[in-house]
């Protein structure tokens, strides 16, 4: 197995349209879901139709729901007795054997270690069992691709990344090839969103519960403190909103006073993510030409500016109407990846899998699981708003 990093954009744009369609099993144990997926990308001058032959998402909800959030432990000890049953069953529903895959994907960071291991570790059985290419992918890369799950769609986009452990904007050229325009400096806004739940009595995952909850309430009765509003950058911050939510949450004595600090948390939140997302397209717009220039067949599909939303969070309707309203706005077309695909699945990983083997990007048997991970390091390690802490950059 080797690795070939140093393909060029043309290079890229020429393999991806002369070779037959690849077949990828993809593993997903980052978090709190075991899941197994089996996705074949067709290649074409789009980038790529993406089938998804099964998909199957063992949720561990119910393992840790008595500790409201993910007990790493329990999470890792529960990879271990799901995955092979997950992945047997994900095989079975594409209807396939071993011998009809072309490689195995498997999340190899970030997110909590002991379950990255397990992933990874029994993709490289797989890998070595059956003599296929294994391709160690990045959970972020994984979200990063999740709307090409639903639509074809070519590079370049603007990605908002919004899920229960990230929150960034990114400018996404290709498998890659991705600069970060911003990051939230302390808390990610699906972490506000279950923290926030929690201290209103709502159970785990609390995004989805307070998404339900405030359906109900009004969005203008609690004010909620802004962040960063001296700065003009794409940076996000949710610790200020959560402390003032908590504070208010105590106040709370009624369904009605819970439904309202609800809507007003949900359209906080809403709010700086449409704010900061505005700022990054107009940033993004600016560089828009250039972007579409190193490939010839980029220009030559003349591709519209596309804004795409992705991750946990983006299952919230609010927040995607809101952020479609800003793209629309902006003269930019708005896209999410199917619901399905939002949250934590292994579709994702086993498309970004199939992604990286069409270019040559596969992995030795020693890839790490890393618990830290950016997806663009050089801005990780450089940017002094975003301290790496003692373990170095996480994402
Ligand atoms: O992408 P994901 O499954 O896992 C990570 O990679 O973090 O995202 C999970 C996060 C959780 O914080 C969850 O509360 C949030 O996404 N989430 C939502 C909704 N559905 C999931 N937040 C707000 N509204 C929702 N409907
Ligand atoms: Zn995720």
């Amino acid at each position: 197995m080797e690795l070939h990093a140093d393909y060029s954009s043309d290079a890229r744009a020429a393999t991806a349209q002369t070779v037959r369609p690849l077949t990828v099993l993809g593993l997903e144990t980052s978090c709190d879901e075991t899941a197994a997926s089996v996705v074949r990308l067709t290649r074409s001058d789009k980038g790529g139709r993406a089938e998804v032959l099964s998909s199957v998402v063992h949720s561990q909800i119910d393992d840790h729901a008595a500790y409201g959030g993910v007990v790493p432990e329990i999470a890792a000890r529960s990879h271990v007795e799901m995955i092979a049953g997950v992945t047997r069953r994900a095989m079975d529903q594409a209807g396939l054997g071993y011998e009809g895959l072309d490689g195995v994907a498997a999340t190899a960071g970030p997110g909590l270690v002991g379950g990255v291991m397990v992933g990874l570790g029994f993709g490289k059985a797989v890998s070595l069992a059956r003599g296929l290419p294994l391709i160690a992918v990045n959970h972020l890369e994984g979200h990063a691709v999740s709307a090409r799950l639903g639509a074809e769609i070519a590079y370049p986009f603007l990605l908002l990344l919004v899920s229960g452990g990230h929150c960034q904007l990114l400018e996404v050229r290709g498998i890659g090839e991705v600069s970060r325009l911003g990051a939230t400096i302390d808390d990610a806004a699906g972490e506000a969103f279950d923290k926030i739940a929690k201290a209103l009595g709502l159970g785990y995952p609390g995004g989805p519960a307070l998404e339900r909850l405030a359906a109900s309430g009004d969005p203008a009765r609690y004010e909620l403190p802004r962040a960063l509003l001296g700065r003009k950058d794409c940076d996000f911050s949710f610790s200020g909103l959560k402390t003032a939510a908590f504070r208010i949450a105590q106040t709370c004595e009624t369904d009605r006073d819970k439904a309202d600090l609800a809507a007003a948390v949900q359209a906080a939140i809403a709010r700086q993510l449409a704010e900061r997302s505005e700022r990054a397209m107009q940033a993004y717009a600016e560089r828009f030409e250039v972007l579409k220039q190193p490939s010839a067949a980029r220009e030559a599909l003349g591709s519209g500016k596309l804004f795409v939303v992705a991750g946990g969070v983006a299952a919230n309707r609010t927040i995607r109407a809101t952020l479609e309203g800003v793209a629309a706005r902006l003269g930019f077309d708005f896209l999410a990846p199917p619901m399905a695909y939002c949250t934590d699945n292994a579709a994702m990983i086993a498309l970004a899998g199939a992604e990286r083997l069409a270019l040559g990007l596969t992995s030795d048997i020693d890839a790490p699981a890393r618990p830290r991970w950016p997806l663009d390091e050089a801005r990780a390690l450089s940017d002094p708003s975003h301290r790496p802490g003692r373990k170095g950059a996480k994402a």
